[in-house]
């Protein structure tokens, strides 16, 4: 039987691509966006052949959640795996970050995420199998300088992590995710040169591309990671391993 998948950030970059493959395997798929080019996605993977339904709605409002699981019970049916992928973040170092822009960060991220959750829990233990897939970041690791509040909140991911997959361990496996610099629009308007820079850092000499997230989230996701729960999962291209030291 067919098994869906809710993905939320699912216009672009990550969110995108883990849409498509999932698609492509077989899945069907739920899109949940602020971006009404979500629904572009979703036309592309139908015509392609999958099963999609996009819906144009904010992380943060539960009512959005409320209206987007209705629609997909109806359209898919119960859902089995959610990525929570969506992200809010400012440059602003903290001295100079406003609480609109912390609160806002802390929203998407954070309690987006656990919007998401309690709004697909009852779908994902009905049957034991169900997953879930948290998209951090590297930055829950490392310190980088003008992102605290993005920081904060991708750190938080790991420890929720942790909880969910301990607390519904038998029913829903639950995993996070950490890439690294990834080609998508997060690094429009950052120069070649600064590009260059940061692919510098990493072992594999290059920035990743979404699909290379995608991939190991699909992975996450599905029954070859049976026993895979509460891990977090570096996707970086070996930025968080090396260093450059005289
Ligand atoms: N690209 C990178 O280099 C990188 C690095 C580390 C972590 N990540 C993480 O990967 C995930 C995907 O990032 P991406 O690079 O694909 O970004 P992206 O900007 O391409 O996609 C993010 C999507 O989230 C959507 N979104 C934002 N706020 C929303 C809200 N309130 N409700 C619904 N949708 C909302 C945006 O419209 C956008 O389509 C994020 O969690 C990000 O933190 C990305």
């Amino acid at each position: 039987m067919t098994r869906t998948v809710l993905i939320t950030g699912a216009a672009g970059g990550i969110g995108a691509a883990t849409a498509r493959r999932m698609a492509a395997s077989g899945w069907s798929v739920a899109l949940l966006d602020l971006d009404d080019r979500v629904d572009e996605v979703a036309a592309e993977i139908k015509s392609a052949g999958g099963r999609a339904l996009a819906f144009v709605g904010d992380v943060t409002s539960e009512n959005d959640w409320n209206d987007a699981l209705e629609q997909v019970h109806v359209g898919l049916g119960p859902v089995d795996a959610l990525v929570s992928n969506a992200l809010a973040t400012d440059r602003v170092a903290l001295h100079e970050m406003t609480l609109a822009s912390w609160q806002r960060q802390l929203d998407v991220n954070l309690t987006g995420t656990f919007l998401g959750v309690r709004a697909c829990l009852a779908d994902l233990r009905r049957d034991r199998r169900g997953s879930i897939v948290l998209v951090s970041s590297v930055h829950a690791n490392f310190g980088l300088p003008a992102v605290p509040a993005y920081a904060a909140t991708k750190a938080g991911l790991t420890g929720l992590t942790r909880q969910l997959a301990t607390e519904y361990g038998g029913e829903v496996r639950v995993n996070c995710l950490l890439p690294g610099p990834v080609l998508t629009a997060q690094w429009d308007g950052i120069s070649d040169a600064d590009r260059a820079a940061s692919a510098a850092q990493t072992a594999t000499g290059r920035l990743g591309q979404p699909d290379e997230v995608a991939a190991p989230i699909e992975f996450l996701l599905g029954d070859q990671a049976s026993f895979i729960t509460g891990t977090t999962l570096v996707v970086d291209g070996g930025w968080s391993i090396t260093k450059n030291s005289a």
